[in-house]
């Protein structure tokens, strides 16, 4: 009987990934470029409907046509070296998919190579981690609609699962699943970092315990917060480290590490022009999280406000950190899905925002109750400009603005960095502010390069004679 599946990688993620195929009626073929990962994998999980191959020839071989195989390698130059050794052995209509952290662009790329030598590759973007990937994963599948459909009883039937739905859904063409996973790791960026201020505010601000803080998360893990992050930092916050006895989040190095995506994230939305603020204080953070010898140094030369003495009313500060959280989370989000929104219209994917949301319920990192109401947002109106604007999401920020502005006030007061959260208020205010300081950025282009500016009472562009010994300046049309 030939193989219905292969998986062509055997880490961490390739191997769960396979053994959850397996488990769910597959016949999956195994291979790894070198055979240690192989031998490891079948001396611990020798398993019925499991064929490993020491050889790429038979591992292709074995596997029923049209073919399946997904790529599990480092994004990168792997994948492109995999793809072309597998080329030669593959037949016009086989399938690969790419389970990688991968660039979009580079997706797109491969996308429309394999196209032309008759080959679909599948852009398939894979969220939470490794025990994700062993009893459900969220996933983010593009590339042809036809080849698609080929994949989705596997794909669908290996992913969680939340009310009954897969947490898997064609997104659309080309490596729009890999952007669409991206952002997800950009948002991850943004909620990690949310989390970790709330965390800084509440034990240096206002003095909880790490017992309190752990007591702090599980409990807001009952309400609207209630999410996957929340939840692995409360249980973080009550380990102690077996070595010292100390806490476990105490013996850890100050020092964030990235593979790139959040970055990513970044990147692109500078270069579509969205705000994407809080993503990128988020990657921001992280890099200065980096310098820690210079952070040491820099401690002792640079002086910040004396400490204060001020005691501080423990419930209440709970409460308005809960809620600035929350607010700064709602933010992220909004900026997120707005960068989908635009990245959808400018690639030309179609992409079904709502539809994200509901991959996102569960299986992936980013797992949240809200994430029911970002999808109620966007089928309510499919339109929406932004989540903020959402009857739900604005009638929480109406209400929670305050306590966002009142953490980061304590915060700058006390020379807490707050990046995220103050990059959350600065966008909301900008947002709902109708007027905003660019007609003097304008007047400055203008002033000093002729870049010319647009008036609030005529149609057209104008320029200024600024140089005029008079102070009644001219203006003359330009177009
Ligand atoms: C996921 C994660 C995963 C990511 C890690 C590490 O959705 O399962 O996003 O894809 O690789 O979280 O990312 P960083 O090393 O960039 O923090």
């Amino acid at each position: 009987m030939k193989n219905t599946i292969g998986v062509y990688g055997l880490g961490v993620m390739g191997s769960n990934l396979a053994r959850n195929m397996a488990r769910n009626g597959e016949r999956v073929a195994v291979y790894n470029y070198t055979r240690d990962l192989t031998d490891a994998f079948v001396s611990r999980y020798a398993a019925d409907r499991i064929d490993p191959h020491y050889d790429l020839e038979s591992f292709v071989h074995s596997l029923k046509k049209p073919r399946k195989i997904l790529l599990m390698v480092s994004a990168g130059a792997a994948v492109d070296s995999v793809v072309e050794s597998l080329l030669p052995l593959l037949d016009s209509g086989d399938v690969i998919m790419d389970g990688g952290n991968s660039d979009f662009r580079d997706s797109n790329r491969r996308y429309q190579a394999l196209r032309k030598r008759g080959i679909h590759f599948i852009s398939v973007g894979v969220s939470g981690g490794e025990e994700g990937a062993l009893n459900g994963p969220a996933l983010m599948p593009s590339g042809d609609w036809e080849a698609y459909r080929q994949v989705a009883p596997i794909l669908e039937k290996i992913a969680a699962r939340v009310a009954g739905k897969p947490c898997c859904s064609y997104i659309g063409p080309e490596g729009s699943g890999h952007y669409v996973k991206m952002i997800h790791n950009g948002i991850e960026y943004a909620d990690m970092q949310l989390i970790a201020e709330a965390y800084q505010f509440l034990r240096e601000r206002v003095g909880l315990s790490l017992g309190e803080l752990a007591e702090v998360f599980r409990s807001w893990n009952e309400t609207e917060l209630k999410s996957y992050l929340i939840e692995i930092t409360a249980d973080i916050l009550s380990k102690t480290d077996q070595d010292t006895g100390k806490p476990m989040a105490d013996v850890i190095l100050d020092k964030a590490g990235q593979k790139g995506t959040g970055k990513w994230s970044s990147q692109e939305a500078l270069n579509l022009g969205v705000p994407s603020t809080i993503i990128t204080e988020a990657v921001f953070a992280r890099f200065l999280s980096a310098l820690k010898e210079e952070r040491v140094r820099a401690e002792k030369h640079l002086s910040g406000p004396a400490p204060s003495e001020a005691t501080w009313d423990k419930e209440y500060w709970i409460d308005r950190v809960k809620e600035a959280l929350f607010m700064g989370k709602i933010c992220a989000y909004a900026q997120g899905f707005y960068q989908y929104k635009v990245a959808s219209e400018s690639y030309g994917w179609s992409l079904n925002l709502g539809e994200i949301a509901l991959i996102f319920r569960g299986g992936c990192i980013i797992r949240a109750d809200f994430l029911n109401r970002i999808y109620q947002a966007f089928r309510e109106d499919g339109a929406l400009p932004n989540l903020l604007l959402a009857p739900y999401f604005r009638e929480k920020a109406n209400q929670y603005q305050s306590s966002l502005r009142q953490v980061i006030l304590k915060g700058v007061e006390g020379g807490l960095p707050l990046p995220c959260f103050s990059s959350a208020l600065s966008y909301y205010d900008g947002y709902r502010s109708s007027r905003s300081a660019a007609n003097l950025i304008q007047a400055q282009r203008d002033y000093f390069g002729a870049h010319g500016f647009e008036r609030i009472d005529r149609d057209g562009l104008f320029h200024a004679h600024w140089l005029e010994p008079d102070n009644v300046t001219r203006s003359v049309k330009l177009k």
